[in-house]
């Protein structure tokens, strides 16, 4: 298939270009590079033996956006392009309604023009707020969320789904991806935050390579097995692999689909922290802080759906997981 990847130059977006060139589809990338880097390209190329076709655009540039669909045609796209720092939403709320709610649907508006009507959106685990029940169940309602990035992604479900009942040619699949961790086996692409962490894995191995003094743990008195929070950490190349899967469920007729992506396993800020010891060799000395404003105590996956629909199932654990990220942040102490 000739898929077009928004974001593709991004952490799992890169994985996931990998991963469909691998399986034989044909690629194009569009990033506008707000946070990514042009190197990931090359090193695309590296992997998989071919460069995939870059564009270095912005997707809320509607002319630029034409061009590029008269150029290439895709025939899909997997839609990943968007802001996803938690805090700086809250700091920025128009920036993030803007660009990710905006340029989405100055997306959605240019694939209507070209009739390109079957997409993968990038949704999140946040979607369901503080969830009913755990393990969560794609069914399980929709929560509020606590800050604007995880509202861009509620609205923008729910756009995708308002245009499947306006028009039955369109095919969505939402994909809530629960916390992606670890990077490509070979070391060459990973996780590459600007400044400070906000996510754990990467503030981790950052104080594994001597960048940071030591982990905050934000809270040791939640309702969990040792009092810190528990996430479903999912390897990012299982998640990549979800994406070449999710593409049968754009074939005509398939309408709107929603899964999970996730390990089903529930992991605490402390096993982790014990995980990645073991797997590097290295210590992580750490404090105990303060929860975290908006944090919640435990939320992981069913992924029963998407392995029964879709024939998907994340196969690393975390000590691969833990192993992968280590090998990166070694490999690349500054990034790309
Ligand atoms: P990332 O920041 O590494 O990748 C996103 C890419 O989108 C970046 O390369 C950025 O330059 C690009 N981009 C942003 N705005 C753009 C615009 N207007 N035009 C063109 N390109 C633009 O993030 P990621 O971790 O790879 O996440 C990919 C997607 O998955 C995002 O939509 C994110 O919200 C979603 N998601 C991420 C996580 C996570 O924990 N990483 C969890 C759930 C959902
Ligand atoms: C994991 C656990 C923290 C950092 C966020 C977004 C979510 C999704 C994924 C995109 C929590 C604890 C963290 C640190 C810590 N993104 N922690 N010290 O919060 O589950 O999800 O990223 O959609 O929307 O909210 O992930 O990695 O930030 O935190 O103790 O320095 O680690 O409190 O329990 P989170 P995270």
């Amino acid at each position: 298939m000739r898929i077009l990847v928004t974001g593709g130059t991004g952490y799992i977006g890169s994985h996931t270009v990998v991963e469909l060139m691998e399986a034989g589809h044909d690629v194009i990338i569009l990033d506008n590079l707000s946070n990514s880097n042009e190197a990931v390209v090359d090193r695309i190329g590296k992997i998989t033996g071919s460069r995939p076709v870059f564009y270095n655009l912005d997707m809320r540039d509607g002319e630029a956006l034409t061009k590029l669909f008269e150029n290439e045609r895709p025939e899909g796209i997997i839609h990943f392009a968007g802001l996803k720092a938690v805090g700086e939403s809250v700091a920025k709320p128009l920036m993030y309604y803007d660009n990710n709610i905006g340029g989405t649907v100055n997306l959605l508006k240019t694939m209507e023009k070209f009739g390109c009507k079957n997409i993968i959106f990038s949704s999140s685990a946040t979607v369901y707020g503080d969830p009913e029940h755990v393990p969560v169940t794609e069914d399980c309602p929709k929560g509020s969320c606590t800050n604007p990035y995880g509202w861009t992604k509620s609205m923008i479900e729910q756009i995708l789904m308002d245009l499947c009942i306006a028009d039955k040619e369109w095919n969505v699949v939402l994909l809530r991806y629960f916390n992606p961790i670890g990077a490509h086996r070979s070391g060459t692409i990973g996780e590459n935050p600007n400044g400070i962490p906000n996510n754990l894995m990467p503030y981790i191995t950052q104080v594994a390579v001597g960048k940071l003094d030591h982990l905050n743990v934000f809270g040791n008195g939640y309702d969990t097995h040792d009092g810190t929070g528990v996430r479903d950490y999912i390897h990012v190349v299982d998640l990549a692999k979800g994406h070449v899967k999710a593409l049968v469920k754009l074939a005509p007729g398939s309408g709107l689909n929603i899964y999970n992506l996730g390990t089903g396993k529930g992991y605490s800020v402390l096993d982790i922290v014990k995980n990645f010891e073991e797997a590097s060799g290295v210590n992580i000395p750490y404090e105990i802080k303060e929860p975290r404003a908006g944090d919640i105590a435990t939320i992981y996956a069913d992924p029963s759906k998407a392995e029964k629909e879709l024939g998907w199932k994340a196969e690393f654990g975390i000590k691969e997981m833990c192993e992968d990220s280590w090998r990166w942040q070694k490999m690349n102490p500054n990034g790309y």
